[in-house]
């Protein structure tokens, strides 16, 4: 969608299910992280980067204090009294919707449309995405002065009290922060970010996105297990978090499946690191090998893989002019990122149809990504609306 398009569909979706117009849009994008994967909420350092494709949000105060929300990918209407919101059924979408409306505590009910062309259940974080861009349209529309990291801390609390998933804060901070032509260094431990130079392009050199289509749920158990014993490896090395682990402490963990947990963990963040500098060398095809090395370390240490997701890997690493591959996100399938010379993504892809078509998989999908812009507000698009540019870049008023 370009940000004319985004602010259209969402101007006419706003006006077919609750009449009138919208008073403000605003877009908030999904994000592939390069590298720093599991590490966040051990408060260690992640490189996301924001993605041209967004959930798109428009919202009108109400004069009463009634909260209605409607999706375009759903039939219906969700209602709440504002003074009463709570979590309602697990893994609904309603759920990200009112954490965020609950922890903004706006002074006006209010209406909302939610449309995106950024997919669900992909790993991509449209739950971030949501969040984000529901939290930026009601601080806009309401005049809360919330700072777009104050935007994400709230989204994060309803992904964690709300949708009930103990997430760390990497998605939404790519999400409300991203720049275009950057990855954003994030230290978790401090919540900053350093935007660091993401450009492949100009190398000749392509990210690919790949969604595996097998299914994966962060709702599921496995991420709230890895949560878990992430947790246990700090206590049990008596470290408020395992960013202050060593490598070395880590091996005298009695414990090896908490050991294997904390080696990862320990190493992904070197890695993030070593990323950053190569990347600003322009050296991809050490960025390449570092993505590699972390993919081997989710499969093997973090046990967060899925088969999908090693056979990509796999295909990728046989390619010519492929220089690296991961599963990105959260893992337990979702989306694989691979980071190759432009020349190199037909064979990819060919090889990549070969293996899903001998394995009888369902087609995956694929795109490239380039690093966007983080949410921003749509122009009106009554009065012309942004014509082209993605939304989120050269879409701001
Ligand atoms: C999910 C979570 C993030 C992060 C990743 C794994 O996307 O929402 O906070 O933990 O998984 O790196």
């Amino acid at each position: 969608m370009t940000g004319g398009e985004a602010a259209r569909a969402a101007r006419d979706g706003f006006a077919d299910r609750f009449g009138g117009e919208p008073e403000v849009a605003w877009a908030a994008p999904g994000r592939v992280n390069v590298i720093g994967e599991h590490t966040d909420y051990q408060l260690g350092l992640s490189l996301p980067i924001a993605i041209d494709r967004h959930v798109v949000v428009a919202v009108r105060r109400r004069a009463d204090r009634r909260l209605r929300a409607c999706s375009a990918a759903m039939p219906g209407t969700e209602e709440a009294d504002l003074d009463g919101l709570r979590p309602g059924p697990r893994g609904h979408w309603f759920n990200y919707l009112a954490g965020v409306v609950a922890g903004l505590r706006p002074p006006a009910g209010l209406d909302l449309f939610v449309t995106a062309d950024l997919p669900a259940g992909a790993g991509l974080s449209s739950s971030a995405a949501l969040e984000v861009a529901v939290g930026s349209a009601v601080n806009d529309v309401c005049g809360l002065g919330r700072t777009p990291q104050e935007i994400a801390l709230v989204g994060q609390a309803a992904e964690n009290t709300f949708a009930g998933v103990s997430t760390g804060i990497m998605d939404q901070f790519a999400s409300a922060l991203g720049q275009a032509g950057r990855a954003l260094l994030l230290d978790s431990r401090d919540r900053t970010v350093v935007p660091v130079p993401w450009r492949p392009e100009e190398a000749g050199v392509v990210l690919g996105v790949v969604d595996s289509r097998a299914s994966r749920q962060v709702t599921g158990g496995g991420y709230q297990r890895r949560f878990e014993e992430a947790a246990a490896a700090a206590a049990a090395l008596g470290v408020r978090s395992l960013r202050e682990a060593a490598a070395a402490d880590v091996e005298r963990l009695q414990d090896p499946v908490l050991r294997l947990r904390a080696r990862h963990i320990v190493r992904e963040n070197g890695r993030v690191l070593d990323v950053v500098e190569a990347a600003g060398r322009g050296e991809w095809a050490v960025v390449g090998q570092a993505l590699y090395a972390s993919h081997r370390s989710l499969a093997d240490d973090y046990e967060v893989s899925h088969p999908a997701l090693d056979r990509i890997v796999a295909v990728a690493q046989a390619t010519d002019g492929v220089v690296g591959a991961r599963l990105t996100g959260a893992g337990f399938g979702g989306s694989a990122i691979v980071l190759m010379e432009t020349l190199a993504e037909e064979d990819f892809l060919a090889a990549l149809r070969e293996a899903y078509a001998v394995e009888g998989w369902a087609p995956f999908q694929y795109a490239r990504v380039r690093a966007a812009a983080g949410a921003s507000r749509l122009a009106p698009c009554g009065r012309g609306g942004a014509p082209g540019g993605a939304a989120g870049e050269g879409a701001r008023d």
